[in-house]
């Protein structure tokens, strides 16, 4: 007989749970946002700065599980706020997915003029300097300044779900940043302040796993590949296909664009008990796409 310790339904259980999931309400938060409630899930407080669509995705999902709250994760006040709202209302928190994240602008792909050719130098400049540095700074605010604050924001909150215990005795309060696969890709004609952002946010996780052992507080990333989105509605464009269509082998080994499934499942992996000895890993759930592009470890 197998013993329950390694069965499916408990290395996968997420039943209880309280989290935060910024940017819960749109794309990836919102598969993550469903998978915690389709799982048994506590609360599920979704922070966004559209409150309609935040009270969408509540509606839709579970009115009574997951909670909206508006804000907007580059203000410190907002934040805090937040915060004071989910300490009122349950008093811990186990579970915080830095999520929110933004597109950066991007460099001059082709000739202006001549869509096949590389731009000249100084098109090519032109183009990149005509970006108000306060755009390029805003990528870096949102993903990973923002996610630093999110993080410090919350550690009494996880601290509290730590002393609180409801996950088990093996089980330490986490907090999952959404980073992203271009925080290793190279490619050109990508974002440079993107790209560089999520490797930002990547290397500082893993700093912040080593600084929150003192305090039993967990620290992973979660590198998406490519997933319908708003974000990422350029990438789908750009390869001429919709987010259900087949992509060709050489830009995603797995022909296809990551799904609900495929969030739900690394989630409920290093949320649950499977992934209780996680802290500072890089989780990369992209169908084989970084073997495809010139990429840095
Ligand atoms: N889709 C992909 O292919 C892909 C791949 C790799 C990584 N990612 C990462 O996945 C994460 C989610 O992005 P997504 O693709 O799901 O796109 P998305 O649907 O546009 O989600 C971004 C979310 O972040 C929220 N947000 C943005 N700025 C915020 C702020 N200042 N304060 C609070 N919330 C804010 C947005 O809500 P409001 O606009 O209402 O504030 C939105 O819900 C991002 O970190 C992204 O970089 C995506």
């Amino acid at each position: 007989m197998t013993s329950s310790n390694i069965c499916a339904s408990t290395l996968f259980n997420v039943e209880g749970i309280v989290a935060v999931v910024t940017g819960g309400g749109s794309g990836i938060g919102l598969m993550i946002t469903k998978a915690l409630a389709a799982n048994g899930a506590h609360r599920i407080y979704i922070v966004g700065r559209r409150d309609d669509v935040l009270k969408e995705t509540a509606r839709k999902t579970n009115p009574e599980v997951v909670i909206p709250i508006p804000g907007d994760i580059t203000s410190r006040e907002s934040l805090l706020r937040i915060a004071e709202r989910v300490e009122s209302e349950t008093g811990y928190v186990n579970l915080v997915v830095a999520n929110a994240g933004t597109m950066g602008p991007r460099p001059l792909k082709s000739a202006p003029d001549a869509p096949d050719q590389q731009p000249s130098i100084s098109e090519y400049r032109a183009h990149a300097l005509k970006t108000p540095m306060e755009d390029f700074n805003q990528t870096y605010a949102v993903n990973t300044t923002g996610v630093y604050y999110t993080a410090l924001t919350f550690l009494d909150l996880l601290d509290a779900g730590n002393q609180k215990g409801n996950m088990g005795t093996d089980w330490r309060s986490q907090v999952i940043a959404t980073s992203s696969i271009g925080g290793f890709s190279r490619l050109k004609g990508a974002s440079f302040a993107y790209n560089s952002s999520k490797a930002a946010v990547t290397h500082m996780m893993k700093m912040m796993a080593t600084s929150f052992v003192a305090y039993n507080i967990r620290c992973n990333i979660l590198a998406p590949g490519i997933f319908p989105s708003d974000i990422s509605g350029g990438i789908f464009a750009n390869v001429g296909s919709g987010p259900s269509t087949v992509f060709e082998k050489e830009i995603v080994p797995a022909e296809r664009a990551g799904k609900d499934e495929d969030i739900a499942g690394a989630i409920l992996y290093m949320v649950g008990r499977a992934g209780a000895y996680l802290n500072g890993s890089v989780i990369v759930v992209d169908g084989g796409r970084l073997s495809t592009l010139t990429s840095t470890y």
